[in-house]
């Protein structure tokens, strides 16, 4: 995509106290857990761009994902985040690869304050094993595949303006834990 594009779509840049509260990091992270008490604790709505896109496409992500491919997906989860971004103020949880999407990516970096939610190997394949919805998934060696995905990611992730470690303890500590950096986060955009 053209940068020309990029700049069309991503939009004008808001104010730190009016932007979402945008949750990034691998599949497994806790991104709709915490994302969910994360609102919670501010009075905010709470959106998942995996569910809205299932809304918007009338099918599951996996189904999405035979049927379309991962370019389709990337378009629709793209316009959904870009659409979520433009309404009131609240908090995202957003698939693990649309942070890695540039033009996603751009939209919010206008338009949230993004959270990265990072965990080790160990602890993605303990929550993942337990639903078979994630078709990037579905390997002969998934967790050889976590492991690439990590190596690929985890640089592009660390740009996020906060980043919160999800170990394993109470999500309501992690969800303290944002609280407690979300006001210096928003000073640095504003200085
Ligand atoms: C994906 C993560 C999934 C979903 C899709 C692709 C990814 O979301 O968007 O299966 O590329 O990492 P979760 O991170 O919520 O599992």
């Amino acid at each position: 995509m053209q940068l020309q594009d990029e700049n069309e779509i991503a939009g004008t840049p808001v104010p730190p106290e009016e932007r979402a509260i945008v949750l990034v990091g691998l599949m497994g992270a806790g991104k709709s857990t915490v994302g969910r008490r994360l609102a919670n604790a501010l009075h905010l709505q709470f959106h998942d761009a995996d569910h809205e896109i299932e809304t918007a496409a009338g099918c599951s992500i996996t189904d999405f994902f035979e049927k379309y491919g991962e370019p389709a997906f990337r378009e629709g989860e793209r316009r959904v985040i870009a659409r979520l971004l433009d309404g009131p103020r609240h908090v995202l949880a957003t698939g693990g690869g649309a942070f890695m999407d540039p033009t996603t990516r751009e939209i919010i970096k206008r338009k949230g304050i993004s959270v990265w939610l990072r965990a080790d190997l160990d602890l993605l394949m303990a929550r993942v094993a337990k639903r078979q919805t994630r078709p990037l998934l579905k390997t002969a060696d998934p967790r050889a595949t976590m492991q690439k995905l990590m190596d690929e990611r985890y640089p592009v992730y660390a740009g996020a303006n906060i980043t919160v470690d999800s170990n394993g303890g109470p999500h309501e500590a992690i969800v303290q834990q944002i609280v407690h950096q979300l006001a210096s986060a928003m000073e640095k955009m504003t200085s």
